[in-house]
């Protein structure tokens, strides 16, 4: 333990990647806590939604980290690529909302960590890229496969063929990021999130994350499903009835 630092405010976290020296580069050990939070968070309800971010002012995170990566074998980056694609799914697969506040530079590995996010906030000074081919292998940890699907393929081949790093306001303008912004900002957008009702924002998440893939019908079976699970929930009836008392809903996650 050591490699994030986590505050809690209620039902919502702020994660920092605790090591600035390196400029929060991803390590084995930075990777494995990610993998423990991410499961803790989402085995229960009492987190719903978690900003992630790195210390200091300069990165989010400068990707794998290059000097531990010197000194393992071929064996042991095969190893390592697989836990990283593992971890980045279960950011996807949990119903807390992930929301990234890239503070500084996100490189290689450090977009395809804020790619796995749900939202990114991007700070007016942090620069983005998948700059992989620069180092004769292509991005490992979802980088290919995400950044089509966010920002569309002839977008994602510019960025991903060059290796070029985009600023704040490109990264905006291609969809690489939804807002630019502070940490106050990323906690705020959680804060608007938790509003909502628990079980209707992870299914609804669910619902856009697994609809992407498919044709459009399947898509929309997809989301009968999901609607589904909130018809039998009390919260849905607490909308309901909010409405009708004109007062803000407390919503319980039943
Ligand atoms: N892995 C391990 N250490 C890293 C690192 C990485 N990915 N990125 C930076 N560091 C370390 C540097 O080695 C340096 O350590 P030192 O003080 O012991 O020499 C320290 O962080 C500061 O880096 P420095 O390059 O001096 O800072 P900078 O602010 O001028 O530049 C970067 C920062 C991120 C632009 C630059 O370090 C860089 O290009 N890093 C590689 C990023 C990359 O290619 N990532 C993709 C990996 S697939």
């Amino acid at each position: 333990m050591g490699e994030l630092r986590i505050e809690s405010f209620g039902e919502r976290e702020v994660w920092t990647i605790d090591g600035e020296a390196r400029r929060n580069a991803l390590t084995r050990a930075l990777v494995a806590e990610l993998a423990q939070n991410v499961a803790r968070v989402s085995s229960g309800r009492a987190v719903r939604a978690v900003v992630l971010t790195g210390a200091g002012e300069k990165a989010f995170c400068a990707g794998a980290d290059l000097k531990e990566r010197a000194t393992m074998s071929p064996d042991e980056v095969r190893a390592f690529l697989e836990q990283l694609r593992g971890t980045f799914r279960a950011f996807e697969k949990s119903d807390c909302v992930f929301v990234a506040f890239v503070n500084g530079l996100a490189f290689g590995g450090g977009t395809e960590l804020a790619l796995s996010c749900d939202l990114r906030v991007i700070a007016p000074s942090a620069e983005l890229g998948l700059t992989e081919v620069k180092l004769g292998i292509i991005p490992g940890g979802g980088g290919t496969q995400r950044l089509p699907r966010l920002i569309g393929r002839g977008a994602a081949k510019d960025l991903i063929l060059t290796g070029r790093r985009v600023k704040a306001d490109e990264a905006l303008r291609l969809g690489l990021g939804e807002r630019i912004g502070s940490l106050g900002d990323a906690k705020a957008l959680t804060a608007e999130i938790c509003e909502n009702a628990p079980i209707a924002v992870g299914a609804a998440k669910h619902a856009i994350d697994e609809g992407l893939h498919l044709d459009l019908d399947a898509a929309l079976a997809l989301e009968q499903k999901h609607y589904a699970v909130t018809i039998g929930t009390e919260d849905r009836l607490e909308g309901l009835k909010a409405f009708a008392e004109k007062r803000k809903p407390v919503y319980r996650g039943r």
